[in-house]
């Protein structure tokens, strides 16, 4: 570890060195959820959770099987009179791929500077979704716990599934709802304006998730011999994406916009007030340009409007070469990002009825679900909100923004719905720490400041609540 941190500045205590040993050490498990040759991989790391809930001092800890990967669940009940936290996260990651593109191997855990973290960042897959974000809070309670210093009950509920969608989650929250029982959920799996920005997440985006496929001729075919002559389903395909939305950018889908709550005048440009830098974001991205819904402001595109995407699209020949070919079958996965009021189930029907409309005679259409999830938006006055503001104000010397983040965390508003209790989103990553992509990292900082500002809120939440 020393010789790893030799040109890093920071000077680390001998505990933050431990605990930075432990967390590469998590990373090294491949647990990825969405691939079933990993369940494995999966299960180990639900017990690799397990054993640091109980090296970190939590009194009982048990690892609860689902149909799919397995929930760990702590609990640390100092007085049932006090308030509980529960603290939720995953340990399950996205798929490494396109593995090429990893400057170091995805499961074994390097350090490295960058322009953004200059005291190092650990790179490997999950390093900040979820595990490093999550583990976080392990070494917190751990300092809280050995300092004596806890002031509530703490629960503790990691998933396997959340990058899969949490349906077996979902089962067990409703089925558990006394044993879940709490005050407030606290959760870092979201990200920061920046290093020395730091902002709370007062809203999620929603989702829909659906799978196409188009079906001509009923086997490939010499694209010579019947080019021309038939409809090719990759070119209806592509066709039949190209009308989802129109030139300014709007969904065409009839209703899709029906429920969305469109923000005030007001609103809006108190969300404009949040420092954004579009040049920064197009250098970071390698882009020229950006694009998006007419009318609406690129920081806006990605958190408060509804949006549909292709996220992958196959069929024919996909090998090395040419091969002259009409492909029977076409496919593609399409997502819908949702806005609060927007019903995710619905949302799904609507497309798929009006995906069918639209192709041509002489194909097929066949349209799924793959899985789905409401929007949150959480007010900024609550206990827990202002708990976590006065954290972060003590531990980055500056107060939080709180900001609307595009991304969904589905079982954020079945939580609401189920346990009728609010979750703070307190994330310490980045946007740029390629989260889902290669080389995805967490900056040392980060991790630090994330375990000496959660205390923080424990100690303010529990303050706050009695007042
Ligand atoms: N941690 C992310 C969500 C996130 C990241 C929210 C950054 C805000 C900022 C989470 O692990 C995730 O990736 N969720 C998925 C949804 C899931 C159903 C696959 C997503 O947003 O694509
Ligand atoms: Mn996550
Ligand atoms: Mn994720």
């Amino acid at each position: 570890m020393l010789e790893l941190l030799r040109d890093i500045k920071m000077t680390l205590t001998k505990d933050q060195n431990r605990f930075l040993a432990e967390w590469m050490d998590f990373l090294k498990i491949p647990s990825v959820s969405a691939n079933p040759s990993h369940n494995k991989d999966v299960q180990q790391a639900a017990k690799w959770v397990e054993d640091a809930l109980k090296k970190s001092g939590c009194p009982k800890t048990e690892i609860i099987s689902t149909p799919g990967h397995p929930i760990v669940y702590g609990e640390y009940i100092k007085d049932v009179e006090l308030p509980t936290v529960l603290v939720y996260g995953h340990y399950d990651v996205q798929p490494p791929d396109p593995i090429d593109l990893w400057e170091s191997p995805p499961f074994e855990p390097v350090i490295k500077k960058t322009e953004i973290h200059p005291d190092g960042a650990v790179f490997a897959r999950g390093a900040c979704d979820d595990k490093g974000q999550m583990f976080m809070h392990i070494k917190a309670f751990e300092v809280m716990l050995a300092k004596g210093s806890i002031p509530c009950n703490v629960k503790f509920m990691i998933e396997g599934e959340e990058e899969v969608g949490s349906d077996n989650l979902e089962d067990f929250v409703k089925r558990n709802k006394e044993k879940l029982k709490c005050d407030v959920i606290l959760i870092s799996d979201t990200s920061m304006i920046a290093q020395d920005l730091p902002s709370i997440t007062t809203g999620l985006r929603g989702l829909s998730y659906m799978e196409v496929s188009i079906t001509g001729p009923n086997r490939d075919l010499h694209s010579g011999i019947y080019g021309g002559a038939v409809l090719n389903p990759i070119n209806v395909l592509c066709d039949m994406i190209s009308q989802l939305q129109d030139e300014n950018k709007k969904i065409t889908i009839p209703g899709f916009y029906d429920k969305v709550i469109e923000l005030s005048k007001q609103e809006r440009s108190e969300m404009e007030k949040a420092p954004f830098d579009l040049q920064e974001l197009k250098k970071s991205i390698g882009i020229d340009d950006v694009d998006g819904e007419k009318g609406y402001t690129t920081e806006e595109h990605r958190s408060i409007r509804p949006t549909l995407d292709v996220n992958g699209i196959w069929g024919g020949y996909m090998g090395d070469g040419a091969k002259t070919v009409i492909p029977s079958k076409a496919h593609a996965k399409i997502s819908m990002r949702l806005v609060p009021n927007q019903d995710w189930e619905e949302i799904s029907e609507l497309f798929s009825n009006y995906f069918k409309s639209i192709a041509p005679k002489g194909v097929d259409v066949e349209v799924i679900t793959h899985h789905g999830g409401y929007a949150y938006v959480t007010p900024i006055s609550t206990v827990g909100y202002q708990a976590a503001h006065q954290a972060y104000k003590e531990t980055f010397g500056t107060s939080p923004i709180p900001k609307r983040g595009g991304g969904s965390i589905p079982i954020v508003p079945m939580f609401e719905k189920e346990l009728g209790v609010k979750s703070i989103l307190m994330g310490f990553g980045l946007d740029s720490d390629a989260l889902h992509s290669p080389n995805e990292h967490f900056g040392l900082f980060n991790f630090f400041k994330g375990i000496d500002t959660i205390p923080k809120f424990y100690e303010h939440f529990v303050k706050l609540y009695r007042q």
